[in-house]
């Protein structure tokens, strides 16, 4: 067991699916894996393990936010070997072009976080996707003709800004989109030599306003969830 996850060395597979939402943990687990088992409910952050298509695949909730998507990575690559991780969750487009539903590959991912900011002395460091996980999912993509759009993303600290207008910066330097975690799930990869990847789901537009329904979101998030364990 380690700090935050109740799992016994070998209950955790080498390959993990990392929703921000545990209950979305336990939809995937439920929804496309074969046998899927428990390993985790410390603090209701489920995780689960079980197969997908004879390969041993995991779920782990990671809260929201880069502070707690770091924890449960930490622990997963430090305390239970996980190698290829990858991010699976929705964001909010910044770009005209971009409408709730549309699937977003971070190949990068620009922060507001502190974390790296203090860890490089304010040097701006990349977080970047693994290259290898990035063009598996792509070409799995295009081979389904599963319309896909790739570039950099913002992991922000602040789901509520105080301005609305404090995306068009970030709109206008070509940020696809914003959400809260791929930028320290990049990093910590690095940082432990393994593979991360990220591959959201636009779930609202900061440029339309237009939303996705609790029940839209559970549809359009299955094509994401397809990719992603093609790609593991
Ligand atoms: N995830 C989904 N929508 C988001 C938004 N608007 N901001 C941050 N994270 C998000």
């Amino acid at each position: 067991m380690s700090t935050h996850i109740e799992a016994k060395k070998g209950d955790i597979a080498e390959n993990v699916l990392l929703p921000g939402d545990p209950m979305r943990a336990k939809w995937i687990a439920e929804t496309f894996l074969d046998d899927p088992k428990l390993y985790n409910d410390v603090r209701g952050m489920l995780g689960y393990t079980g197969s997908y298509q004879g390969k041993l695949v995991s779920v782990q909730g990671t809260g929201m936010g880069i502070p707690s998507a770091l924890i449960y990575c930490h622990e997963l690559i430090n305390d239970y070997g996980v190698k290829n991780l990858i991010r699976v969750g929705s964001a909010g487009s910044y770009q005209t072009d971009i409408k709730v539903r549309d699937i977003v590959i971070a190949m990068a991912a620009s922060s507001n976080s502190g974390i790296n900011n203090s860890r490089f002395a304010n040097a701006d460091y990349c977080p970047t996707a693994n290259f290898e996980l990035f063009m598996k999912a792509a070409k799995y993509a295009e081979q389904q003709h599963i319309p896909i759009k790739a570039g950099n993303v913002l992991s922000s600290d602040q789901f509520y800004e105080d301005s609305s207008d404090t995306f068009k910066k970030w709109a206008e330097f070509g940020v696809l989109c914003v959400e809260m975690e791929a930028a320290g799930l990049y990093t910590i990869a690095a940082k432990h030599n393994v593979k991360a990847l990220a591959i959201l789901t636009i779930s609202d537009s900061l440029v339309s306003q237009e939303s996705l329904s609790a029940d839209e979101r559970e549809h359009s998030f299955k094509t994401m969830v397809e990719i992603a364990l093609h790609t593991l």
